[in-house]
Parts: C-alpha cells; structure tokens; sequence
C-alpha cells in the first residue's frame, strides 16, 4: 500500500480561513463590477462565492462581519459622481433557482404561513386585526399576483417633482447611490416631463437596459476602434455590464453614444397622490399610462399553478426576447396585503425572483480540437471542462474559424467564459488572460485534415479552412455520396438521404466505389428496405455505370465545380485522365474558369486518394464516352479577347461567338482595357465609342473570318 495513493483526504480548510478568502475575493470582484465596470468572472461564478460564504456564516455566525458582503448590497461608490440617499430605500427581492414548481409553492405557502402566525398573534393580543384579503387568503381564497420579466440591467431610481425630471440615481448599497442624471437624461425611453395629473413628488423605479441588437453593434464598433489603434477602448462582456458602464460615464456625450433602454416596475417616494391604486397592477398600467415602458409579458396570474405557467412560457420565450432577462419576479398584486406581509431583513415576503439557468459560466479549455463537417469545413473546437450552462452540460465550445480563435486568443489550459443561450451552439465569450499560465503556444489551423490527411487550405478572401480530399475523407462520405448520386450527377434513382446513412452508419461503404460493390443480401438486410425496392437500388446503379463525362465529374464534387464547368471542362479536354493532369495554366484556358476554381480543380487532383477513388470507379465498371476534345482543335486566338456588337452582314451573334470560343478566344461583354478586339456591326453603339476612346482594334466580320483562318 502505498501512502500517496491511500492517505485520508486533506482536512478541509478551516470555515474561519475560507470564509476570510470568500470576502477578499468577493470584494475585489464587487470593486471590478460595481465601480469599474469590468468584471473578470461571470455572474453565476460570483454567486456561487457568495452563496458559500452565506452558507458558512449562517452555520457559524460567530464568524459574521459587518463588512461582509453578504451585509451590503451594492458596491462602492466612485468619488466623481455625487452620492445621492434614497427617500425610499431600493430593496433587492429573495431569489429562487429551483424547478419550474416548486418556487411558485413555496412562495405562496410562505405566505399563507406567515399570515397564519399573524392571525396567531392578533388572537394573543400582539397585533391589530388582519385586513379582509389576508382574511380571505386565510380561508383558502387564490391569491393574485402580478408576474413581471427580471431585466438583466441595472436598477434605477427616477425622481419627477411636479411632473419633472430633476434626479435619476443608481440603486447604490440600496439607500444611498449615485446621481447619473446627465447620463439618463440622454435615454429616450425615459419621460423628462410628465402629464399634468401625477402626484407632486413621484420616484419612478425599474431596469436600464441594452438591446441586444444593440449590445452587438456598439461592440463591432468597439472592435474596429480598437482595430485602428484608439487607446483606452474596449469590448464589453455582455449588455447588462455595458449599459453599467455607459450609465456610470462622467461624461454624458459618451452615455448618449451607447444605446441604453427602460422598463418601469416600482415606485419609491410619492408625495400628494390622489387616487393611489390599490394592486401593483394597476400602479404599473398608471406608469405606462404616463409614458413609462412597461413590458408587454407583464401579466396577472392567480395562484401559483399560474406562475408555473408564466415561467415555462417566458421560459420558452427567453432567447427570442431581443433583451437579457435572467427570471421572472412575482408579486403579490394587492399592495394592502404587500403592507401587511412586509419584510425579512431587506427583502419583502410578498416578492421573490425566480431564475432561469445562467447562460454563461466559468470553465477551462483542455484541448482544441478540429473538426471536419459534412461539407469539408474545418472548425476549431475547444474541449471544455464539463459546465452546466444554459440548462445542459457543455463540454464542446465552436471557435468558428482559425481568425476568431485568434481575435479571442483562446490557448488551451485558458480559463474562458462559455456562453449558451437557448438552442444557439455553445460558444467561447472571452478568456480570462490574467488566469493564464505560461505562454501556451497561440491557435493553428492544421495543415492537413485531421480525418482524412488531405491537405486542408484556405482560399483567398474566405474564413475558413476546407479538406480537399472529398470523395475520401470519411467526414464527407455521406455528402460525398448524395452529390454523386443526385439527379443532375450520375443520377442514381432511390439512393436519398436516409439510405446513404443507412449504409454509412453500417459499415457497408466507405467510398463511393464501395456502392459497386453492394449486393443484396447486404441491402436488403438494412432496416426497411424490402427486397423489391433493395433490387431497384442494385438496378439502378448497373444502368448508370454508363455515363457521361460532364455528370461523371460534376458527382466527383470538386469545389466550385458545378454543372456548367463540369460541362465546359468535359467539352474542352474531352477526357478525365486530361483533366486530371491539366496544369493550372490549362485549365484557365477553359471557358469560365478562373484562378480560384483552376486551383481548386489541380489541388483536388492532387490528392492521391482522390485519385484512387476514380481509379476504383472505373475499375467497378463506371465509364462514359471520351473524345479528343477542343484542345486539339487548332486554336489561333487562344488567350484573346473579343467583344461584339452591332449587327453583322453574314453571322448571327450567337454564331460568331461559337466560331470564336471554339477558336480558343474569349468572349466578353463589354469593352476594357484588356480588350483585344471588338466587332463591330452595323449601328454599333456606345461599345465602339469605348473602343475607340481606349485604343482598341475594331474589326469587321470579315475581318473576323480572316483571323479565324489563323492569320493574325
Ligand atoms: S422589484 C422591492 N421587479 O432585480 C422590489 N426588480 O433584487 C424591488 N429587477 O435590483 C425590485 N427586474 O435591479 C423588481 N420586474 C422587476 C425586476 C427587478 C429586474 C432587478 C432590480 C433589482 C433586482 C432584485
């Protein structure tokens, strides 16, 4: 036995320690957050520190501090901006992460309990008698309440004095915050007067948020200043830290630039009100009334079974929603009863926000993989340490391509946040640089595909990285084989879709000549398929072992070979073998092809299993007619360019093109520099004026004919 592999676990760190590392770290992320605007770890991660360190205080409370952060809601505040003190404290309000039911029961029988010991108490003497609604509640009526989205923003406090805007403050700690009036006044959602009819001193609460449309088109401009060397810019990490940063600016000009939104959902100070409403429905409809925003899913739900509902619906409804929201909150809807329930420490009992999965979280990249698509497409793919994010384990990150791996610069053992929202692939947001360790080697795309060996390149002006090795790579066989066998290929009537992966996932082939070899005890013995329809597919494929050359090679799926070049390609050279060997020099001598789709033709060649694939076709049996081609034809004006024009006394258009593409000449639609000739017709127009103006030869017909004979 050896004593490493057997010895106790380590003792766990004292709860006094941990708890003294918990509040430094929870601090220093606050000070990040709250008064720089930058955090470093995502929300869900500091919650998790936070949920710690109420867990070891509330099980040892000798060990409470009064600077605990647990005892502080907010951060501190930044010495340039002018501390304003709420009139009516900004309360924070109880959150729940449980399922989808069991949040709404609580909270209603927390209700009903509380309300019980009440009634308790007013029997002994303690209190006053209970308003009818708690009344009724006691003896089994529904409860409403109002359900509202939680906005994944920051709470604000907007102060109207006789209808007019004079302060808009941060929530702060709760009771005294930060004046940003000079920022808020720059938002367009926010009233700067009201209707004539509100009460004299009117504190309008609720959420300062960023679209997320928004959010994405401001960052894309970031990145660009950033890219043009503009110092002291940077991206945000997610709307909500945006509009924190913009609401916080010293200077307003900068707030105005950053598109900043408001929903109103409470009121604090109000002074002189008339006719005050008697539900939270109602106060909210009478913000909307005076011109707040309200958002439209706020509904009136009785009962708990309701508020279940509400939170699958919004649930459904989230990532569609073109804003963040990270719950949903109840409220009791009768502000008699919201007075009568009161408060715990400082969060009402007639309140509780209910979450919704974290959409983003902390977690470490071991490995970087790459992975070959259907089509040929290279991805790079970080392999995560598993994380439970936006409601399922993820333990694979797409990086997209070799330039998005770069601009995030994810390095493998880098601590990054992953971001999955809804069905949307989970992706890398950002990387935590000062978690690195040592100077890992910076992102590259392999040379050659990983499945298959084949080179893998990447064209001019495009991002990603392609296998070459088509009709080879086991990542594309399935592709591979539905290309060859479509109708406008080799045409292979009842090969679709859902055999092609039947016989893939089988095992039965591996390339396409495989399909030459199937017979039909094999096919019949897939799962569905009849001996009737297994005969078809066996009769099919013998008949289109004849084919032609142009079907042939547009199924062999050559990038950016579709069926025209395939047919120019066939007309031109007349047979495979010569195409195959054609240099890039000849094969731009075809009609059409130009330098990308000649380099893809010579790369795809190139790759010997390619190759052997079309070498094992036509071993199988698969052939079609072959001829000289043009190429042999003599060709006087290969490499020059004609244009037409006007109306010729012997030739039609179409024939004079024909008799001088077959020539090796090129015909072009309109007049340039690189012109060689034009024919001009009687009544030619503006093409001959370019002509002329640029020093091209114009020509007749009959001076056409002549260079068609071969004379120069
Ligand atoms: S009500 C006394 N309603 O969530 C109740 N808050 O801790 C005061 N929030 O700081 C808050 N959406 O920033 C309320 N519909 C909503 C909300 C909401 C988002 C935020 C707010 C507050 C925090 C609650």
């Amino acid at each position: 036995m050896t004593p490493d592999l057997f010895a106790e676990p380590p003792p766990p760190v004292p709860a006094a320690e941990r708890a003294a590392e918990l509040r430094a770290q929870l601090h220093h992320h606050a000070h990040l957050y709250y008064t720089l605007d930058a955090p470093k770890i995502p929300d869900a991660e500091y919650d998790r520190l936070f949920q710690e360190l109420q867990a070891i205080e509330a099980q040892h409370p000798e060990l409470m501090t009064p600077d605990s952060p647990t005892q502080r809601v907010g951060g501190a505040i930044l010495k340039t901006l002018v501390p304003v003190r709420h009139s009516v404290p900004m309360l924070s309000i109880r959150t729940e992460t449980d399922s989808s039911t069991s949040s709404p029961e609580k909270f209603e029988s927390q209700i009903r309990n509380f309300l019980t010991s009440e009634q308790r108490r007013f029997v002994k003497g303690e209190r006053g008698p209970l308003s009818q609604e708690a009344g009724r509640v006691l003896e089994g009526a529904v409860i409403d309440y109002v359900a509202e989205l939680k906005f994944d923003g920051l709470a604000m406090s907007l102060r109207y004095e006789q209808g007019v805007l004079v302060r808009a403050a941060t929530r702060g700690d709760g009771e005294t915050g930060e004046d940003v009036t000079h920022n808020v006044r720059t938002i367009k959602q926010i009233p700067l007067k009201l209707p004539q009819d509100v009460p004299e001193v009117l504190e309008v609460r609720g959420e300062v948020y960023m679209r997320r449309d928004e959010f994405e088109v401001m960052n894309e401009r970031q990145r660009e200043k950033i890219a043009q060397g503009a110092k002291g810019e940077k991206t945000f990490v997610n709307p909500r830290n945006a509009a924190a940063g913009a609401v916080r600016q010293l200077d307003s000009r900068i707030a105005r630039e950053r598109p900043l939104s408001f929903f109103a959902y409470s009121w604090g100070e109000v002074v002189g009100d008339e006719k005050p409403p008697a539900t939270q429905y109602d106060w909210l409809m009478r913000l909307k009334s005076w011109g707040f925003p309200v958002a439209e899913q706020t509904a009136v739900c009785r009962g708990a079974n309701e508020l279940v509902a509400f939170h699958r619906h919004i649930g459904e409804q989230r990532d569609a929603l073109p804003y963040d929201i990270d719950g949903v909150v109840y409220k009791v809807n009768s502000l008699e009863l919201q007075r009568e329930l009161g408060f715990v420490s400082r969060e009402p009992r007639w309140a509780v926000a209910h979450k919704y999965p974290a959409q983003e979280q902390l977690t470490t990249v071991q490995a970087i993989d790459v992975q070959v698509g259907r089509t040929g497409k290279l991805t790079p793919v970080a392999k995560l340490a598993p994380v439970f994010v936006g409601g399922v384990t993820v333990t694979n990150a797409t990086l997209h391509n070799e330039m998005e791996a770069r601009r995030k610069d994810v390095r493998v053992g880098d601590t990054v946040i992953v971001r999955r929202a809804g069905d949307v692939i989970p992706e890398v947001v950002s990387v935590l640089l000062d978690k690195r360790e040592g100077d890992p080697p910076v992102f590259t795309m392999p040379t050659h595909c990983p499945v298959c060996g084949s080179d893998a390149v990447r064209e001019e002006g495009e991002a990603d990285h392609r296998c070459t090795g088509g009709l080879f790579c086991a990542a594309q066989r399935k592709q591979a084989i539905l290309h060859y066998a479509q109708r406008r290929a080799v045409d292979i009537e009842g090969l679709g879709d859902k055999l092609v992966e039947q016989l893939v996932d089988s095992g039965l082939i591996k390339t396409l000549p495989d399909l030459y070899k199937l017979g039909l005890t094999a096919l019949a013995g897939l799962e569905r398929m009849a001996e009737k329809s297994a005969q078809n597919v066996l009769d099919a494929l013998q008949k289109r072992r004849e084919t032609t050359l142009p079907r042939l090679l547009f199924g062999l799926g050559i990038r950016h070979v579709g069926e025209a070049t395939a047919k120019d390609l066939a007309r031109h050279f007349g047979s495979l073998d010569r195409i195959m060997d054609a240099s890039v020099d000849e094969l731009l001598q075809v009609n059409d092809v130009g330098p990308v789709v000649a380099q893809s033709i010579r790369t795809f060649f190139e790759q010997a299993h390619n190759r052997e694939v079309v070498e094992q076709l036509r071993a199988a049996g698969v052939h079609w007619p072959e001829n000289d081609g043009e190429h042999n034809t003599p060709q006087p004006l290969l490499g020059k360019t004609f244009v037409l024009t006007g109306t010729f006394p012997t030739l039609k258009r179409e024939e004079a093109k024909a008799m001088l593409e077959a020539a090796g000449a090129k015909v072009a639609g309109s007049v340039s520099k690189k012109t060689d000739y034009l024919v001009a017709g009687a009544e030619a127009g503006s093409k001959l004026d370019k002509a002329q103006e640029l020093g091209v030869a114009v020509i007749d017909e009959a001076a056409m004919l002549g260079l068609l004979g071969g004379a120069d």
